[in-house]
C-alpha cells in the first residue's frame, strides 16, 4: 500500500491541521424567548434548558453571553393571548414589550447584535403567519403588516430583521420600507428555504403561536422539494436580502450545500427547536453524549456551508469552545 490515509490521522496535531472545516463563536447566533413582566424565567417544557425571560433577568444573561463571546442574538416575544388579533396590529403598537425591551438592549449592550423576527403568527389569533379569510392565508394583504412590524424593530433598533413568513414577495417589500424611512443600514436575513417541518413544536409550545386551524403548508415549503430552494433563493437575492436561510438545518443540509453553491451572500442555518430538543432528550436519558452531538451536529452544518447557524446550543458550545 503506498497510499495509507490513515498517516494523517495519526496524531492530534496532524489532524488538527489537516482539519477541512472550523467552526467557533463568531458563527452562532442564538435564539432567545422574551415575556413581558419581571422576575420571570419559565423553562420551556419541550425545550429544557431554555427559559421565557423578562427583561430584568435577560440581561444578566445576555452579559454572560457576551463574555461568553456571542456576539448575535435572535430575539422572539411570548405575547399574552388577550394581545392577539386577526391583523396582529401588538406586533407594531407602541406600547409593545417586545421593542421596549430591544430598545433597551440595545442601550445596555450596544456592542450587542439583535435579530428581530418578522411574521405574524406570535401576535396572531388565528396562530398564521399571514392574514387569514375563510381558511386562507392572504399573501399580499399581509405584506403591509410585515412592513410595519419591521419597521418598528429597525426603529426600536434591530440590527438584522428576520422575515420567517415566507409569503412572496416580502424581502423586496420589507427592503424598500426599511430604506425609504432611513434604514438602508439595516440588514434581511430572509427565512428563503423554510420547509413545513415537524420540528418546529417545541418553538410553538414557548410562544403558544401553533395554528389554531390547518397547517402551513400552503406558504412554508413541500419538504421533498429541492430545485425549488433555489427560485426562493434567486427571489430574495433580487429583492435585497443579505443573508439567506435554511430552515430547518439538520434534515436540509442538502438544501443549505445548494445554496452555497449557488448564490453568493452568505447562508446560514437554523438549527430549529425539535432538532435540539431531541439531543437534549436523548443526552438526558443518557442515550448519547450532550457534547460530542452537538458539537458533530453544528460541525455538520458548517461543513454543508452555513456561514452561520442560529442554535439553541449556542450558550452551551460557546462554554465548550472555551475548554
Ligand atoms: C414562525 C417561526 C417558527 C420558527 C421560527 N419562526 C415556527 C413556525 O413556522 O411555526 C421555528 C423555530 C424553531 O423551531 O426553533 N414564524
Amino acid at each position: 500500500m503506498n497510499i495509507r490515509p490513515r498517516r494523517n490521522r495519526k496524531s492530534a496535531p496532524i489532524r488538527s491541521m489537516v482539519e477541512e472545516t472550523k467552526i467557533g463563536v463568531e458563527h452562532l447566533i442564538y435564539p432567545i424567548f422574551l415575556k413581558d413582566g419581571i422576575k420571570i424565567k419559565e423553562e420551556i417544557s419541550s425545550l429544557p434548558k431554555n427559559f421565557r425571560w423578562s427583561i430584568d433577568l435577560l440581561i444578566p444573561e445576555i452579559e454572560q453571553c457576551l463574555k461568553l463571546g456571542i456576539s448575535t442574538f435572535d430575539i422572539f416575544p411570548a405575547v399574552e393571548e388577550h394581545l392577539k388579533d386577526k391583523t396582529a396590529s401588538y406586533s407594531y403598537a407602541s406600547d409593545n414589550f417586545y421593542l421596549n425591551a430591544i430598545w433597551k438592549l440595545k442601550e445596555t449592550f450596544p456592542e450587542m447584535i439583535i435579530m428581530t423576527d418578522v411574521a405574524l403568527d406570535p401576535y396572531s389569533s388565528d396562530g398564521h403567519d399571514g392574514l387569514v379569510e375563510n381558511g386562507k392565508i392572504l399573501n399580499d394583504q399581509t405584506l403591509p403588516i410585515l412592513n410595519k412590524m419591521a419597521l418598528a424593530q429597525a426603529q426600536a433598533g434591530a440590527d438584522i430583521i428576520g422575515p420567517s413568513d415566507m409569503m412572496d414577495g416580502r424581502v423586496g417589500s420589507i427592503r424598500e420600507t426599511l430604506d425609504i424611512n432611513g434604514f438602508s443600514d439595516v440588514s434581511i436575513m430572509s427565512y428563503t428555504a423554510k420547509y413545513a417541518s415537524a420540528f418546529y413544536g417545541p418553538f410553538r409550545d414557548a410562544l403558544n403561536s401553533a395554528p389554531k386551524s390547518g397547517d402551513k403548508k400552503s406558504y412554508q415549503m413541500n419538504p421533498a422539494n429541492k430545485r425549488e430552494a433555489l427560485l426562493e433563493a434567486e427571489l430574495d437575492v433580487m429583492e435585497g436580502a443579505d443573508f439567506i436561510m435554511v430552515k430547518p438545518a439538520l434534515c436540509y443540509l442538502d438544501i443549505i450545500h445548494l445554496l452555497k453553491e449557488n448564490f453568493n451572500i452568505p447562508v446560514t442555518a437554523y438549527n430549529v427547536s425539535g432538532e435540539c430538543a431531541m439531543v437534549y432528550a436523548a443526552a438526558e436519558k443518557g442515550w448519547l453524549n450532550y457534547d460530542l452531538a452537538i458539537s458533530e451536529m453544528l460541525l455538520s452544518m458548517r461543513r454543508a456551508g452555513a456561514d452561520a447557524i442560529l442554535t439553541y446550543f449556542a450558550k452551551d458550545f460557546a462554554q465548550l469552545l472555551k475548554k
